[in-house]
């Protein structure tokens, strides 16, 4: 129970309170803190007058804007400092660090955080931190952080001071070139990810399949014909180039499930391995442009776009459909920009409209057909690696799966597996009938539609169900 005196007495200090915040509002604001004093001695001037210049950068850039950044401070005298002040520092910006009535900004320790530089391997970048270096000769004092979502801040953020604006526009010029020279983005392969906060999605680093050509099982020719278009071509650059002819292209891969469109694409990484990647796959392929921005950067490049018929028609950020968006990042790149984008589906007439309305972007359809009698021969061998079944039992066995896929040979063999593990012996021709048998029987209609094998031998026409048969499945 609060008593009367009481009451009087919170009362008047809470007068007194607000009177001393309107005094020190109207008196002490701006001032110069201990941090602004030593920004001022490094920029031979009242830090208080300086202005501040942005830029910023993409969270899966700050890697790159810190090797950038130290490469810039290493000539001279360049000094790293953190900053005091709690929370709020996360908050305000530079010119608040120099000047602030209220929060007395100080030199601190410096905020790290780890950020991956590949798929196996991770530096210290600083998050938060006050650069002070010489740039030309003049000095600049320059505020280094990263993305913070929870405080509002999409993106990384370099903000420069230096007396000279012409020194601070030449400085942000040698920042940009020195990050795509150094960048740890080029020649990885990099897929977008939505961040925990749901907006910006950020590259991540993948590792870079190993498929070779003759783990692919495809009718003559049909792999030759994507291989030569989109890894020869980036080869011929020099020759193609001096001939007035473009290097970018498009190339759309379809055909049913499970018939080794993505194990085709995971080949064509493998087969450039010095070549920067970005792999979108569904949803994330509304970051097509963020994708087309990194391949234009550190060309060579493949962008990679995985069953594009699932969001093709789709609004996003835009009005028109996310199909048109990817065309028209295709079509934003330049012509002698040595990238390839290469995308595929399994419902091309959900895209035939789309891409007869937009001639000239998709320079290759290739089909990846279901395999005839001779594939499916070299498929079942292939994935019978050395399990004990005869010629004759693996040729019968891919005569009767008329219809069937490469995913499911390799799942038919998986089974015929178990089978003979779940009767404690070693697999025999058997199996590998009985298995058939119940893979074909009707009543695993979907099991075999979603193998990519319908009844009738066409595509399902709903993609959603197809079992997925990812990226980072082995092959
Ligand atoms: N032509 C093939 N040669 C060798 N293996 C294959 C072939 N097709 C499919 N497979 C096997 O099946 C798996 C799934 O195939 P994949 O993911 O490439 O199909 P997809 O065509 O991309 O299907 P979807 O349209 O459903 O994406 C492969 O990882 C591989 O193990
Ligand atoms: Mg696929």
């Amino acid at each position: 129970m609060l008593h009367d005196d009481d009451r009087d007495l919170m009362r008047a200090v809470s007068d007194y309170l607000r009177r001393v915040n309107e005094l020190s509002a109207r008196e002490t604001i701006p001032s110069r803190t201990p941090l602004g004093d030593l920004i001022g001695e490094h920029l031979e001037t009242d830090a208080e007058r300086v202005s501040v210049v942005q830029e910023q950068i993409a969270d899966h850039r700050l890697v790159d804007a810190d090797i950038a950044l130290d490469a810039l401070s290493a000539d001279g005298d360049g000094r790293l400092i953190g900053v005091t002040g709690g929370e709020q520092r996360h908050h305000h910006g530079l010119s608040e660090y120099v000047s602030n009535g209220h929060i007395r900004y100080d030199v601190g320790p410096v905020d790290y955080a780890e950020r991956a530089t590949g798929p196996n391997s991770s530096t210290r970048v600083v998050s938060l931190g006050v650069r002070l270096l010489h740039f030309e000769g003049s000095p600049i004092a320059l505020a280094q952080r990263a993305a913070a979502q929870q405080y509002g801040r999409q993106s990384a953020l370099v903000e420069v001071m230096a007396t000279d604006a012409a020194v601070v526009t030449r400085f942000l010029e040698a920042l940009r070139r020195t990050m795509v020279e150094r960048s740890v983005l080029r020649g990885q392969v990099l897929s977008f990810q939505h961040s925990e906060y749901g907006r910006e999605a950020g590259a991540t680093f993948v590792a870079r399949p190993a498929v070779d050509a003759d783990d692919i099982v495809l009718p003559d020719g049909v792999l030759d014909e994507i291989v030569q278009h989109v890894v020869t071509i980036g080869t011929h650059r020099e020759v193609l180039l001096s001939a007035g002819q473009h290097l970018k292209r498009g190339v759309l891969l379809y055909g049913p499930p499970g018939t080794g469109k993505t194990l085709t694409v995971r080949h064509l990484l493998t087969a450039t391995p010095e070549t920067t990647a970005v792999v979108l796959t569904g949803s994330s392929i509304r970051f097509v442009s963020a994708a087309a921005e990194i391949a234009r950067t550190f060309q060579p490049a493949i962008v990679i776009l995985e069953d594009i018929d699932l969001v093709a028609m789709e609004r996003h950020s835009s009005p028109q459909p996310l199909l048109f968006e990817v065309l028209d990042a295709l079509d934003g790149l330049d012509g002698d920009a040595d990238v390839a984008f290469v995308m595929t589906t399994n419902r091309v007439e959900v895209l035939e409209r789309a891409l007869a309305e937009r001639p000239g972007r998709v320079d290759l359809a290739v089909e990846v057909p279901l395999p005839a009698l001779d594939e499916r021969r070299r498929l079942f061998r292939r994935y019978a690696h050395d399990l004990p079944y005869s010629d004759a039992a693996l040729d019968a066995a891919a005569e009767r799966a008329d219809g069937t896929t490469g995913s499911f040979a390799k799942e038919l063999m998986r089974r015929t597996v178990l089978r003979a593990a779940r009767a404690d012996r070693e697999p025999q021709d058997d199996d590998l009938t009985a298995e058939l048998d119940r893979l074909m029987d009707a009543r695993e209609q979907l099991t075999r539609s979603m193998l990519g094998s319908p009844a009738d031998g066409r595509a399902p026409t709903n993609g959603e169900h197809v079992a997925s048969f990812g990226w980072f499945a082995g092959s």
